[in-house]
């Protein structure tokens, strides 16, 4: 089983990890969190607040059950990752669901143009990817201005008590009950309480959200903080993120120019990394499309799947970054629910 370093994270790895995990991917969730990966599920699909006819992009989307929560609601959705196995697990679990479309893309080079989606999210992906910051402005840059970004990802506990109780549970028993269940899947669990320990906690994380340029910037933990639910707003009028504005002003874009790192992940990636197979959507190779991959009907999936949810709530208020967006609030906006 492939244990990917949690400092660097190579693409290469992370994706080989769950293609080796991919097959009994869910049932491991549903397991190792006790039942409320689904509880958590059910509000991160509120706090996308997914409407018939909206194209959805759900970003590192695995076997598709993220998707299948957004498409029961009518959405287009467009489920992408870079595991092939995930992607192959996916699609034949929801074979015949016309509203989901998996495509191959990186997370931190979307194959899509601008303003192609009227949401983006990410739920438990952020952490694998080698670089969340560009991932999350690369899920800015793809959703129309207005449109909100939704990140569900692991975090800190509020309390130390808790915070205690779940380190030694990740650490210890996570990994061998893993191992019973898939005798491969130790490795990849051990490497995921890794990747959860050294995961910013939430205030950080929503600083991380402002940078990418996304405002009103709000969290909401879930079940006492072991998950949190970060979202924000694409500005009506689209500022560049701070990394952008930084350079030297005859090297910063416009920001609805596309820029040169954002060229399709399909015409970027490594031979090695994924290899062509025939499910690979049309999407994924006409990058130049204006319109998602979801408008292009790949190799489809059907049936919704369950998702529930529940969740503690607890929210605090974040400082504004130096580079505050023009037209953005003055302040974090906190929700209780997660969704405006
Ligand atoms: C823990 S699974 C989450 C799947 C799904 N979103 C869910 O909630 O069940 C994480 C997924 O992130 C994908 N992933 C990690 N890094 C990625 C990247 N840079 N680009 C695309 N997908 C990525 C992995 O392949 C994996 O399928």
């Amino acid at each position: 089983m492939t244990r990917p370093d949690t400092t660097t994270k190579h693409a290469t790895d992370v994706s080989a990890m769950f293609d080796e995990v991919s097959p009994k991917y869910d049932l491991l969730n549903d397991v190792l969190s006790v039942g409320n990966s689904r509880l958590w599920r059910l509000a991160t699909t509120r706090a996308i607040a997914p409407r018939k006819g909206m194209r959805i992009l759900d970003i590192a989307a695995g076997t598709g059950t993220s998707s299948a929560a957004l498409a029961a609601h009518g959405a287009h959705v467009t489920a992408a990752d870079f595991s092939e196995g995930m992607l192959a697990e996916g699609r034949r679990r929801h074979a015949g669901n016309d509203l989901i479309d998996f495509v191959w893309a990186d997370a931190t080079q979307l194959p899509f143009e601008d303003d192609s989606f009227d949401a983006a999210t990410i739920s438990y992906g952020l952490r694998n990817v080698s670089e969340p910051k560009r991932a999350l402005a690369e899920m800015a840059r793809v959703v129309k201005p207005g449109g909100r970004v939704v990140v569900a990802e692991f975090s800190r506990p509020t309390s130390d008590a808790v915070n205690w109780a779940y380190t030694k549970y990740n650490r210890h028993v996570l990994p061998r009950v893993a191992g019973v269940i898939n005798r491969d899947a130790a490795e990849a669990y051990k490497y995921l309480n890794e990747s959860i320990e050294s995961w910013p906690a939430q205030a950080e994380l929503a600083a991380w959200l402002r940078e990418a340029g996304l405002e009103r910037v709000a969290y909401r933990n879930l079940t006492l903080g072991i998950v949190a639910l970060h979202r924000g707003f694409v500005p009506r009028a689209k500022p560049q993120p701070v990394a952008e504005a930084a350079r030297p002003a005859d090297e910063t874009k416009p920001a609805t120019k596309k820029p040169a790192a954002k060229k399709p992940a399909a015409a970027k990636k490594p031979a090695a990394q994924k290899p062509a197979t025939e499910s690979k959507p049309a999407a994924a190779k006409k990058p130049t499309a204006k319109k998602p991959a979801a408008a292009k009907k790949p190799a489809a999936a059907k049936k919704p799947a369950a998702s529930a949810d529940t969740a503690a709530k607890s929210a605090e208020q974040q400082k504004q970054p130096k580079q505050q967006p023009k037209g953005a609030t003055p302040k974090t906006e906190t929700n209780e629910r997660g969704t405006e």
